[in-house]
């Protein structure tokens, strides 16, 4: 039987995913997007032209990839029909769940809305109305992509929630939309989509029948997981390897090998617990030579040391077979690396992660840094010391180091 890879993020968010499945991807005939929205995002260039991707899979850049958004994704009509302008001739290559749910304009604005109230107790969400249009979901009152092919009917379904939500909008300070503007909406937005939308469940059974080579590609990262991240600093969806089969429609047994993107340090955009952030000249260090702000925001990422003990965790609820090892060129210079390897917690030291992560001081192994790795595609190659801190972050993982970036070049690859 045929079966799916999987590319998924171990930490919380903007591990270098693009960058993998950019690389592998050209060996795959399908790509695949399962969850969130157009709150992921990166960038690619080809050929000097940069192409900004939010929601389409990156194999639009190739002809021969068949590129795909599941039903589990949350979809911005605008977003989509903007990034889809970026390409020529879509038909046959492109193709969105009639199941996935829409993120309209109101979902953002109540998102920002919530924030703004919220003071110093908001998430630092992407404002994107991620969670507005998953709420809306669960408690099933939102609207799938497959409405928009009747305009008017869904028109006067979404006019009929506003007035029931009205007092909502009105605390949150958001305008209900006007019904004609929001008619002439939706249609602009079924004249640029219907021929995309389908059952994409079949669509991507049918590829795996058929032996063709299918690749899922996560977004955002484990510790973002609604229920197995850092609760409530995490996004909306499921972004462990399950949410790939529920967002898609496949089953447990359909997914082939994982492979887990690691930072070689961590980051993390928005509030939430991070016990290894450095505040201090080794996290800027990291954010300067890592570039580390938002491709959707713009904002500075946090940025501290590589923790084992939430990589660990995560990998084993991603059941990741191997890592791909992402931005080891950004330790590069530093006199000493510090690997988290345990936690001191309530005067123990554990190597779990509690549920209350805020509540734990990480407990570090220094090791010796190296002087460059930039450009390295041989693992023989790597300085000492490189191929030292590789080999400790297996040994607290229990997981192989597959592959390792030493640059944002693709060809700037090891793989081992
Ligand atoms: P939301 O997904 O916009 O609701 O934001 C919730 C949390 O997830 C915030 O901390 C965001 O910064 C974070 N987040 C959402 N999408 C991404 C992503 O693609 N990369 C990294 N962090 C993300």
């Amino acid at each position: 039987m045929r079966k799916a890879d999987l590319v998924v993020g171990v930490q919380w968010g903007d591990e270098g995913k693009g960058k993998i499945v950019d690389m592998l991807g050209l060996n795959y005939d399908m790509i695949c997007r399962s969850q969130g929205g157009h709150n992921a995002g990166h960038t690619i260039w080809v050929d000097g032209v940069r192409y900004a991707m939010h929601l389409i899979p990156s194999g639009i850049l190739h002809k021969n990839i068949v590129n795909v958004i599941g039903n589990g994704v949350v979809v911005s009509p605008d977003v989509l029909i903007d990034e889809m302008a970026q390409f020529d001739h879509l038909e046959g290559r492109f193709y969105i769940s009639d199941r996935a749910h829409l993120n309209l304009t109101h979902h953002g604005l109540i998102d920002q809305a919530k924030e703004r109230l919220k003071g110093d107790k908001a998430i630092g969400t992407t404002g994107k109305g991620i969670g507005p249009t998953y709420a809306d979901k669960i408690s099933r009152s939102g609207h799938r992509v497959g409405e928009l092919l009747e305009p008017e009917r869904l028109c006067e379904a979404l006019m009929s929630d506003f007035e029931m939500n009205k007092s909502l909008f009105n605390a949150l300070g958001v305008k209900i939309p006007n019904h004609d503007e929001l008619l002439e909406e939706l249609k602009r937005y079924k004249e640029a989509l219907a021929p995309y939308i389908t059952n994409t469940t079949r669509l991507v059974w049918k590829a795996l029948d058929d032996g063709k080579k299918v690749l899922l590609e996560g977004a955002q990262g484990t510790l973002l997981d609604i229920d197995h991240g850092t609760y409530p600093y995490v996004t909306s969806s499921n972004t462990i390897s399950a949410g790939a089969c529920t967002g898609l429609g496949l089953n447990p047994k359909e997914i082939g090998e994982v492979i887990g993107v690691i930072k070689a340090y961590t980051t993390r955009v928005g509030f939430g617990p991070f016990p290894t952030e450095d505040k201090g000249s080794d996290g800027d260090k990291m954010c300067e030579i890592g570039k580390e702000f938002g491709t959707t925001t713009g904002r500075r990422r946090r940025c501290g040391w590589f923790d084992a003990v939430s990589v660990k965790y995560a990998s084993r609820l991603d059941a990741v077979d191997k890592y791909a090892l992402m931005k080891l060129d950004v330790l590069d210079g530093f006199e000493v690396v510090k690997i988290c390897k345990a936690y001191q917690y309530n005067g123990e030291t554990i190597d779990y992660v509690p549920t209350d992560l805020e509540n734990v001081t990480p407990i570090y192994e220094d090791l010796e840094g190296w002087d460059s790795v930039k450009g390295v595609t041989r693992y023989d190659d790597l300085p000492k010391n490189a191929k030292r801190y590789i080999e400790r972050i297996e040994e607290l993982t229990s997981v192989k180091v597959g592959l390792i970036s030493t640059s944002p070049e693709r060809s700037d690859t090891i793989i081992r």
